[in-house]
């Protein structure tokens, strides 16, 4: 390659969700091919990434809390810090203040240019996040996978909803999606580097829309699923306003799609939804949760819930339990409500004490917890396929894979069985996890 930045070695730290992920595996790629070398440990690197999420508060707090580390490195070793994504979009200037010193922030439609600013001297400080308005095609094989068996593609940025309590459309701009000819090409390669499993990334991405010729999200699907060698499709994050019932037949009319679909429903009252700008309401999310079920019975189903919305009264965060008990989804992320800037909902009052926002929290895992405890001691006995990706990371003596659900199993194995599917009976389960062993095709 190039190499101008032979003598490079760098670290890529990641925050928050899988579109970060996708990105930082970019970066890689865009700083390899630039002739730098990728480091195990930011202490042993020339050149500190940091990728952050804003998207709640305690997100944004884990890269100033990061930063405090980065100056132990700093003092003891010359190492340039740039910070990327969400918070870098969002805070911008402020980060490169000496207060916290860093050496340049890139927004998430920047990352192009890293080559060029480290170039330059490292002395001269560097911003660049401007949005554009078009998708910026890089080289579909630039990605430096973490994974070999599992990739994500990424098929659309940004968000067009404005989700009162939602600070993404500030962040990643406006939707803007990628050309489906590009799309497949990409995971055309992936299928030829052994790659089993892609998951298309978008945060809204049901509502994908190829740029050229106007095709929908279905078709992207379809055309997924042509491809040879890929054997399990998921997607996220779909929004259950943009979730059609021709998705819904999509999945179950190719085989490939996994029966998996991760449907944020926030709140179960429809009064917070109002509140929240969602543009459904309770009746209407479980009508599809039903329709699914009706088509495809073995379906497994996952959510976000937010509790101490401004407002959440005790008998509203009630309706979310009360979901969750009807539903009994297979996994479920829950947050308590943090304003965030520049969104409708940081104007409400946030009224709900933390405390309080604690207990509901507290509740809602307590009852999923539950939930999915008895879930999983219904599969104790059965046998399950399973994509064999790595080694379990607590338990190295295991390894470690997910289902077509995606619920993670840990296994025994006599052979390395890593990017293959195998067959894991359920001896034994935990609250998140399914344990077993592998026994013969
Ligand atoms: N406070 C708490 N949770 C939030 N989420 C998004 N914004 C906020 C916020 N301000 C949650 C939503 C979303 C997930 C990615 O993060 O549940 O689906
Ligand atoms: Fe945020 Fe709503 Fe867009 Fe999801 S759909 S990224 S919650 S604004």
């Amino acid at each position: 390659m190039s190499g101008e930045l032979e003598n490079l070695t760098f670290f890529v730290q990641t925050f928050g969700c899988q579109m970060n992920e996708s990105d930082s595996e970019r970066i890689a790629g865009i700083l390899c091919r630039a002739g730098a070398t990728k480091a195990a440990r930011p202490e042993d690197s020339d050149l500190i990434i940091v990728n952050t999420c804003a998207v709640r508060k305690k997100a944004e707090e884990k890269l100033f809390s990061y930063i405090g580390r980065l100056a132990q490195i700093k003092k003891k070793k010359p190492v340039r810090v740039g910070v990327v994504g969400c918070v870098a979009q969002l805070r911008g200037l402020e980060l490169l203040e000496k207060k916290y010193g860093m050496d340049f922030v890139l927004g998430p439609d920047n990352y192009a240019e890293l080559p060029d600013i480290l170039r330059k001297s490292p002395a001269e400080k560097h911003i660049s996040t401007a949005w554009s308005a078009e998708w910026h095609e890089t080289p579909s094989d630039l990605a430096i996978h973490e994974s070999t068996v599992s990739a994500f593609v990424t098929v659309m940025e940004g968000c067009d909803n404005f989700c009162a309590y939602c600070v993404v459309p500030f962040t990643r701009g406006r939707q803007k999606y990628r050309p489906l000819p590009s799309i497949i090409r990409e995971i055309e390669e992936l299928s030829r580097k052994g790659f089993k499993e892609i998951q298309l990334l978008g945060q809204n991405v049901n509502s994908y829309r190829d740029p050229q010729s106007g095709g929908s999200f279905p078709d992207l699907l379809r055309a997924t699923s042509r491809v040879e060698g890929i054997e399990w499709i998921r997607f996220l994050t779909s929004h259950p306003k943009n979730f059609t019932l021709e998705i819904a037949a999509t999945m179950e009319g190719e085989k490939k799609i996994c029966r998996q679909l991760h449907l944020p429903l926030q709140s179960g009252a429809t009064s917070v939804l109002k509140r929240m700008r969602r543009s459904y309401t309770r009746k209407e999310y479980l009508e599809k949760i039903a329709f699914l079920r009706r088509l495809m019975p073995d379906i497994s189903l996952s959510t976000d819930i937010i509790v101490g919305f401004p407002g959440e009264s005790e008998k509203e965060f009630e309706e979310s339990l009360a979901v969750l008990r009807e539903v009994r989804f297979a996994n479920i992320f829950s947050f308590r409500y943090s304003p965030r800037p520049l969104t409708r909902a940081s104007e409400l009052k946030d009224d709900v004490p933390l405390e309080e926002k604690g207990r509901r929290l507290a509740e809602v895992q307590a009852l999923q917890k539950q939930i999915q405890l008895e879930n999983h001691s219904r599969k104790v006995g059965s046998v399950i396929k399973v994509l064999c990706l790595g080694l379990a990371k607590r338990t190295p003596h295991l390894y470690s894979g997910r289902n077509e659900g995606y619920e993670v199993v840990n296994f025994l194995s006599q052979d390395d069985c890593i990017g293959t599917f195998i067959n894991v009976r359920v001896t034994g389960f935990g609250p998140y996890s399914l344990y077993g062993e592998r026994i013969p095709v």
